[in-house]
């Protein structure tokens, strides 16, 4: 999620673009960079903060047309020279990127046999290079014809700008997975991955759509598809009110972030899983996956929602990966004397990147000795800074207190680097991979499917929007989401939940059980089904109301039910990704009914940064 800004018009490139940068900075901030033209080109760049970048410009870097970067290293660590724009070999052309080029090693080959030379860890280097190998073998084409050429040998996701020393007048864009967009001014033109860095000269956006291509003029922009074809785009008017975008037309951000999600998984999912090759690339952890081959022991640790991802991970990891996992709630490990072995890997999950828990645990693993690794929402957050590698959720700025859109982005992640780990240890089949991997792809259709049916939740939740206490029962990989349940519709709607596993209920909550009582229960698992219905009839000879979650095709579970809704078929180890969702909707629409304010519940606080 690296921030993108670019200018061409009357002002000085190197303010416009600074300025841009400091907007974007959440985005990512270990190094930043800039390229200017000025009768040639001009690049600095450093680790750090665009306040580093900052004090290495001065005044004589001048210039009318400039691009801009801010990053969040994958492939390559934070240092000067894997920072943004990257040149080519002639120092014409420069580029930067968002996005990640899973074929760059093959391509990177291909370069350095033909003479162009490397100098940092990046996938990006390849494609300036390969940009300026099309337009070595083919001096008659202009720039632009020549990166259309090539972006067909690039795989991956991307957001390039692109400015050449002998094409003074454009900035080059294109994009594939990552967002960008043309601010339309008057004499001027902003290209940028984030409208917050050009609001401030122009309220006209252009969003360019996949595998679009941009000519960016002072005076012009023209935009053509993969075809090159010329295209005609709307220009976007940039409302006023910023949280009125922000809410995009729904009645809360919990309720956007919900709907949100079949958006956000495939952001998750981008350019980092291939289900025609069966593949997964993780370019936040490609240098430190020999260490998690060879580690005997993983310990998660985190807060809240993201501590019922880990659990999850625990249940995921074990089953997939064969390795040994450990879930600490953050709070407790920083004030333990916990034992990391030599080898150990420690995850730290968190949304915000900055829970003081999560951030503390983390400094203690570092203290003894462990490798540190992120998953982590918020791009260039503390956690996000501090750990040794990671890997983003990329599920966008998430403001309703209550986690939605962040759990399922957790677990999107944590399942791509179980299956990840599951290939690369050679302990899972390639069929059994093949599988997971396609049917993760469906994913946000399905959760779209379901999402398309909320209305079936909402009438459930009106009957039950008065009940003083809720159970949720679940086994295996469903228990992690009877956590959660329970937790959703505590936080925002004050109503006592327990979240529980199935068979331990027997050991207390039971006595509770009668014909008041709401139990939730998330039968999504093939593996556990029989075990789960005999659960069901024991609630039931209790009297208990049972509101179930089941595949559409557990026809057993569904006849049991007082009340049930249906989630798509998909594997076991998928499921939490899809019986999740109803549940959300539940608390959601209970609360609505019960008029507590969805987005800010008492009590509590979106990022908890004191102990
Ligand atoms: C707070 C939030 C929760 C979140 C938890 C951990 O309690 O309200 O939604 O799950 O913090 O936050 P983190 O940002 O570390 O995931």
């Amino acid at each position: 999620m690296c921030g993108i800004i670019g200018y061409i018009g009357n002002k000085q490139a190197r303010d416009v673009v600074l300025k841009g940068l400091k907007r974007m900075e959440y985005r990512g901030y270990d190094s930043a960079g800039i390229a200017l033209l000025n009768g040639g080109l001009h690049v600095t760049k450093c680790k750090g903060k665009v306040k580093a970048l900052e004090s290495l410009i001065d005044s004589k870097d001048e210039g009318f047309v400039g691009i801009g970067h801010t990053r969040w290293a994958t492939h390559g660590e934070p240092n000067d020279v894997n920072s943004h724009p990257h040149t080519s070999n002639s120092g014409k052309i420069a580029l930067v990127h968002n996005g990640i080029i899973e074929n760059f090693n093959s391509l990177k080959q291909k370069l350095e046999s033909e003479g162009y030379s490397f100098y940092s860890d990046t996938d990006t280097e390849v494609a300036v290079k390969l940009f300026e190998s099309v337009l070595d073998k083919n001096p008659e084409l202009s720039l632009e014809k020549a990166v259309q050429l090539a972006l067909g040998q690039i795989n991956g996701a991307y957001g390039f700008a692109i400015v050449h020393a002998d094409f003074p007048d454009r900035i080059i864009v294109s994009r594939k997975g990552s967002p960008l967009l043309i601010g339309v001014g008057d004499g001027e033109m902003l290209i940028a991955s984030d409208a917050s860095a050009v609001a401030e000269y122009t309220d006209k956006v252009v969003y360019l759509d996949e595998g679009e291509l941009a000519v960016i003029q002072k005076d012009s922009y023209q935009v053509l598809d993969s075809n090159d074809v010329e295209l005609t785009k709307e220009v976007h008017e940039l409302a006023v009110s910023l949280e009125e975008i922000e809410k995009g037309g729904f009645p809360h951000f919990m309720l956007k972030e919900i709907f949100e999600q079949p958006k956000t998984i495939s952001d998750s999912l981008r350019g980092r899983l291939n289900p025609d090759l069966g593949t997964i690339t993780l370019g936040g952890l490609s240098n430190v996956m020999d260490k998690l081959v060879n580690t005997k022991r993983i310990i998660i640790a985190a807060c809240g929602t993201s501590w019922h991802s880990a659990l999850f991970g625990e249940y995921l990891f074990e089953w997939l990966a064969k390795i040994s996992v450990e879930v600490e709630y953050a709070s407790e490990f920083r004030y333990r004397d916990p034992l990391i072995n030599e080898g150990d890997v420690v995850f730290v999950i968190s949304q915000s990147g900055e829970t003081a828990d999560t951030l503390a645990a983390l400094r203690k693993a570092k203290e003894k000795g462990a490798s540190v690794y992120g998953i982590v929402n918020v791009v260039g957050s503390s956690i996000a800074r501090e750990t040794d590698a990671g890997v983003y959720l990329h599920a966008g700025p998430e403001i309703g207190v209550a986690s939605t859109k962040a759990f399922t982005g957790q677990v999107t992640v944590l399942t791509l680097i179980a299956v990840s780990l599951a290939i690369h240890k050679g302990v899972i089949e390639k069929a059994e991979s093949d599988r997971i991997i396609n049917a993760l792809a469906r994913i946000p259709s399905q959760v779209q499917s379901i999402l398309d049916r909320s209305e079936q939740i909402k009438n459930i939740a009106d009957l039950f929007t008065y009940a003083p206490n809720f159970l949720y029962l679940g086994r295996s990989f469903s228990f992690p989401v009877a956590l959660e349940g329970a937790l959703k519709l505590k936080e925002i709607s004050y109503i006592h939940a327990e979240g529980y596993p199935a068979a331990e209920m027997k050991h207390g909550p039971i006595a509770l059980i009668d014909d008041m009582m709401p139990v939730v229960v998330i039968a999504a698992t093939k593996h556990t089904n029989d075990k789960m219905v005999s659960n069901i009839e024991e609630v039931k000879a209790r009297k208990g109301r049972i509101i179930s979650i089941t595949s559409e095709k557990n026809q057993e579970v569904k006849e049991l039910s007082e009340f049930n809704f249906t989630i798509p078929d998909t594997e076991d180890v998928l499921s939490p990704l899809l019986s999740v969702i109803p549940l959300q909707l539940l608390s959601y629409y209970v609360a609505v009914n019960r008029g507590a304010n969805v987005d800010q519940p008492r009590n509590l606080a979106k990022s908890v940064t004191v102990e």
